[in-house]
């Protein structure tokens, strides 16, 4: 008798491969990037620095980064032609899809596009990171009626957003909570996203096709789309004092509360208090009443599903509140997710080029025994 091989569901604890990008050290529940813990990475780099690293395996000295961010701010333009495909994109189009479909268009119009080197892998990264905000951007004014703002070239990567959104600056503290968010969000190992992007480049094929595959993975509720989530769960419930009951309904129902449990991490994302901290910040800078209503909900309800279920928030928690008080409408926010980590994404389709195997994994068969054409079918 051939004994059934164990099956990982949902590649549950497999391990895979090696990677030098980023750990989860459980002992201290720290994230490292490259070496670098992200507390001190938040604390002192900006998101340029921290694309750099990723990248590049090092933080960049003075000179390198006057350079990075002078090609960042060069590359920003969408060409004309790009601009009226978005633009023609119906308005009901998903942002993932207006993202995805960008990317695919940017893959179309290489002519390079089958170059993986890591040169030139390089190149078309530093590329997406520098346009898509301006798609993102485009797309958010869209929604609301508006024409696109172009990019400045005179402002950093995180307040050139703002200004493409909303055609001014918050305060220095916002846009600060901001480039928090894009660090905390850049990089996190074999998530089901980048490991999208590891399986369509272990086939060589093209960075773009890689990118625009793991937008699609992003984009799930389970994944990236949480963020949304948390935020339409914040204005369902709308007052503190119906967390408790709203969550043992939810929970009665069986449903998956968004922003909370996590694959990996089994006692808190360590991501969360420094985002958490930057979203308090905010709360008490935005100083008025409906700030002060969602803040007490947002903790109210983590406090319940700690104390009912023992499940933490993930990243995807305070980051939807935080998005939602820098003013960016829900449909933005995944959106903003795919902003930080093309930058994780495209490191780990250059690492995986770098020592490739096909990923090709095995499963159980357990459909009918062999059989023969019946004669009617012949
Ligand atoms: C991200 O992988 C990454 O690194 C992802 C990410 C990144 O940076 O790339 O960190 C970003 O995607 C964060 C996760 C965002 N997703 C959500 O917030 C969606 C809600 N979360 C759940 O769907 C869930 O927690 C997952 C999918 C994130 C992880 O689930 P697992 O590891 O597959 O665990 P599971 O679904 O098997 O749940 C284990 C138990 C179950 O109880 P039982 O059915 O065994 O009784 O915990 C329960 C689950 O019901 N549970 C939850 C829950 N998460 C787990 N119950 C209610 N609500 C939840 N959110």
């Amino acid at each position: 008798t051939t004994t059934t091989p164990e099956i990982h569901r949902g590649l549950a604890g497999v391990v895979v491969d090696t990677t030098a990008i980023s750990t989860v050290i459980q002992e201290t529940n720290s994230l490292t990037y490259r070496g670098y813990a992200v507390q001190d990475l938040a604390a002192h780099c900006s998101f340029e620095e921290v694309a750099y690293l990723l990248w590049y395996g090092e933080l960049p000295d003075t000179q390198q980064l006057h350079e990075f961010r002078a090609r960042e701010r060069a590359l920003r333009p969408l060409d004309r032609t790009t601009a009226e495909l978005l633009a023609r994109l119906p308005e009901t189009c998903h942002p993932m899809d207006v993202l995805r479909t960008a990317v695919s268009f940017f893959g179309s119009e290489d002519p390079t596009e089958d170059d993986g080197s890591t040169a030139a892998n390089h190149a078309k990264s530093l590329a997406l990171l520098a346009k898509l905000p301006v798609v993102a951007a485009a797309d958010h004014r869209r929604r609301q009626g508006l024409a696109p703002i172009q990019p400045d070239p005179s402002l950093g990567y995180a307040e050139n957003f703002f200004h493409m959104c909303f055609g001014a600056l918050p305060s220095p503290e916002v846009v600060r909570c901001f480039e928090i968010s894009l660090i905390l969000y850049a990089e996190h190992s074999f998530n089901a996203s980048t490991f999208t992007a590891r399986v369509v480049t272990s086939t060589l094929s093209d960075l773009y096709s890689a990118v625009t595959a793991a937008i699609g993975a992003l984009k799930g509720p389970l994944h990236g789309g949480a963020n949304e989530a948390v935020m339409h769960m914040l204005n369902e419930i709308g007052d503190p004092q119906w967390a408790e009951k709203w969550l043992d309904e939810a929970l009665a129902d069986k449903r998956r509360i968004m922003g909370f449990g996590h694959r990996v991490y089994k006692h808190g994302d360590s991501r969360v208090p420094i985002m958490q901290e930057a979203t308090d910040l905010l709360v008490t800078s935005a100083d008025d009443a409906d700030a002060a209503r969602l803040a007490a909900l947002h903790s109210a309800l983590r406090h319940a599903m700690l104390s009912r279920k023992g499940i933490h928030p993930n990243l995807d928690y305070p980051a939807g509140l935080a998005y939602h008080l820098m003013g960016f409408d829900i449909p933005t926010f995944t959106p903003l997710f795919v902003m930080s980590r093309i930058t994780g994404w495209t490191a780990h389709i250059t690492e995986q080029l770098e020592h490739n195997s096909l990923i090709r994994p095995l499963g159980v068969y357990n459909g009918p025994g062999q059989r023969a054409v019946p004669a009617h079918a012949r």
